[in-house]
């Protein structure tokens, strides 16, 4: 593809919004005030607000290879803070999706240089995991698997969260969710997780409310 298609592309979509809206830049420079943050995979298969049909200032988004929510990452410490605190998302959602390169990494050790330590949350999930993954006999529904439970650990490393939970205690808010977006079939599947349910088995050790009152 060539580079000047994009920027054709790009005065295509400015034309069709303005035809169907002429001060729809107009509104869309006043701020946002999405009531989602979506956190996926980079993987370029899988386009965020494509695939749910969502419209700019509809979902915040953060995307990085395998979904992942990783305590010490500025990043998405950042992008969830931000998401919570200010923008008060009702919503987050972590979309892992099948066929995902980084969770195949992670079901095959290798000496990757820089993904080694990107991965190795990932193989936290398996060794979490293991004994279910190794009962699955067949291979390819151990990697899809693999990529379902991946979504639940990063969903509860989002309620281990300091001002996740600080915002829970206040108003009950954001309900956290678990999704898998299947590549192979353009489905988009809710993995039906009860973070409430997960996050009362695990409390006695993640919840910081008594660090509150210090
Ligand atoms: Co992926």
């Amino acid at each position: 593809m060539d580079f000047s298609t994009i920027f054709q592309n790009n005065e295509r979509w400015i034309a069709e919004k303005l035809a169907a809206q002429p001060d729809y830049f107009e509104k869309l420079s006043k701020g946002q005030a999405p009531e989602f943050l979506y956190i996926g995979c980079s993987d370029s298969r899988v386009t965020a607000e494509d695939l749910m049909g969502l419209q700019p200032g509809e979902v915040f988004i953060h995307r990085n290879i395998a979904n992942q929510v990783i305590p010490t990452d500025n990043n998405i410490n950042a992008v969830i803070q931000y998401a919570v605190e200010h923008l008060k998302v009702k919503h987050i959602i972590v979309c892992g999706h099948y066929e995902c390169g980084g969770v195949k990494a992670a079901l095959n050790p290798s000496d990757m240089g820089q993904l080694n330590s990107w991965l190795q949350t990932l193989r936290d999930v398996r060794r979490l995991h293991r004994a279910e993954l190794e009962a699955i006999a067949d291979d390819h529904r151990q990697f899809d698997r693999l990529v379902e439970l991946n979504v639940l650990e990063q969903c509860m490393n989002i309620i281990k969260i300091d001002h996740v939970q600080r915002s829970w205690y206040r108003g009950g808010f954001p309900k956290i969710h678990g999704w898998v977006f299947d590549v192979r079939t353009g489905k988009l599947i809710d993995l039906g997780l009860n973070m409430e349910k997960e996050f009362s088995s695990i409390r006695s050790i993640y919840d910081l409310k008594p660090l509150d009152k210090q």
